[in-house]
């Protein structure tokens, strides 16, 4: 592998590693690889060094991956007398195992924060876009709610908004985002987009508690902005405190944005009414929305919903 091509694996599998990606689609250096002492030291200092490193992944998963990583070059040690174990790594993993963890179901139900990084070619040598979350993936059906966790459908739209055709639809725009669940696709737009505005909206209070907690830790400002925003109710922002022209300017929008959130049929026509809404009321030209095909019928409702607004009623 060329060195460039070895750069550009390390990266993905740091990317993937704080993305708490389940232990099999990690993408580890094969073990002739990665039992070089080079490897090793980057490895180190990009996964595990709690001193440079923030947010680290929970212990448990942390302890899982270097155990695998651990095997690997252990795999890889062809002569004992010349190959050997980063003496930092051998130092973490004593650490990791001394310390106490929570089972995997209380861990599943704690609030973690989770780095995603966006997609980057071998050729580019732009930094890495990142976002950081708070989730809690095992609170998914307990709470009631499905926003605890960004879902596939929302990191597929993030990832159509890194290319160019995607930034076009942000890029100078004001944007507002239904059922943002983490606020993941518009925190990553209001970052790395350069819109006017963004507002992530979700009808969820804890969700709305996490995603104003995350806009701090991405370093946001006034470019983006939280609300609760049930569909079918007036939308709560801006807030009493507005003066009536910061208001209006406020409650205009070029584009809406929405990832998974065609997965029950009773919500949909509630989230027709609201997108009529948008368009009539607050100015949106067009709406994007990324869907999981989870169950052709339900997403055959969504379509049936699409036939029979356009283009008579809209
Ligand atoms: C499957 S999650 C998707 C979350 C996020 N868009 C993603 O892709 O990761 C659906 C989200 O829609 C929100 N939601 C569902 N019904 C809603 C409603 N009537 N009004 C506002 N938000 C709603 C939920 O709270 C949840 O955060």
């Amino acid at each position: 592998m060329s060195p460039n091509n070895e750069i550009h694996s390390l990266k993905k599998l740091t990317a993937q590693y704080f993305q708490q990606l389940d232990l099999p689609h990690l993408s580890l250096p094969n073990a002739a690889t990665i039992v070089r002492p080079d490897i090793q030291c980057v490895i180190y200092e990009h996964m595990f060094n709690e001193a440079a490193l923030w947010p680290l992944p929970p212990v448990g998963y942390r302890t899982r991956v270097l155990k695998t990583i651990v095997s690997r070059i252990e795999e890889g040690i062809t002569d004992p007398e010349e190959d050997e174990l980063n003496s930092d790594l051998i130092e973490t993993w004593t650490s990791l195992i001394s310390l106490p963890k929570p089972s995997q179901i209380q861990q599943a139900q704690k609030l973690t924060y989770i780095k995603y990084t966006a997609p980057t070619t071998t050729t580019t040598a732009q930094d890495s876009q990142t976002v950081i979350t708070s989730e809690s993936r095992g609170l998914i059906y307990s709470s009631g709610t499905t926003g605890f966790r960004t879902w596939e459908a929302s990191l597929h739209l993030g990832t159509y908004l890194s290319t160019s055709a995607g930034a076009t639809h942000v890029t100078g725009k004001r944007v507002i985002e239904l059922g943002a669940g983490t606020g993941f696709v518009s925190m990553y737009a209001a970052k790395y987009l350069r819109p006017q505005f963004v507002l992530a909206t979700d009808r969820e209070g804890t969700l709305i508690e996490n995603m104003t907690d995350s806009k701090a830790k991405n370093g946001l400002g006034r470019e983006f902005g939280v609300s609760a925003w049930e569909w079918g109710t007036p939308l709560g922002y801006p807030t009493e405190d507005d003066t009536e022209d910061i208001a209006r300017e406020r409650l205009c929008f070029d584009v809406a944005l929405g990832a998974d959130l065609t997965y029950d049929t009773d919500l949909l026509p509630l989230l027709f009414a609201t997108l009529h809404d948008l368009f009539d009321n607050y100015g949106v030209q067009e709406f994007i929305l990324s869907a999981t095909l989870r169950n052709q019928k339900t997403f055959q409702a969504f379509l049936d919903a699409c036939g029979m607004c356009s283009p008579q009623d809209s």
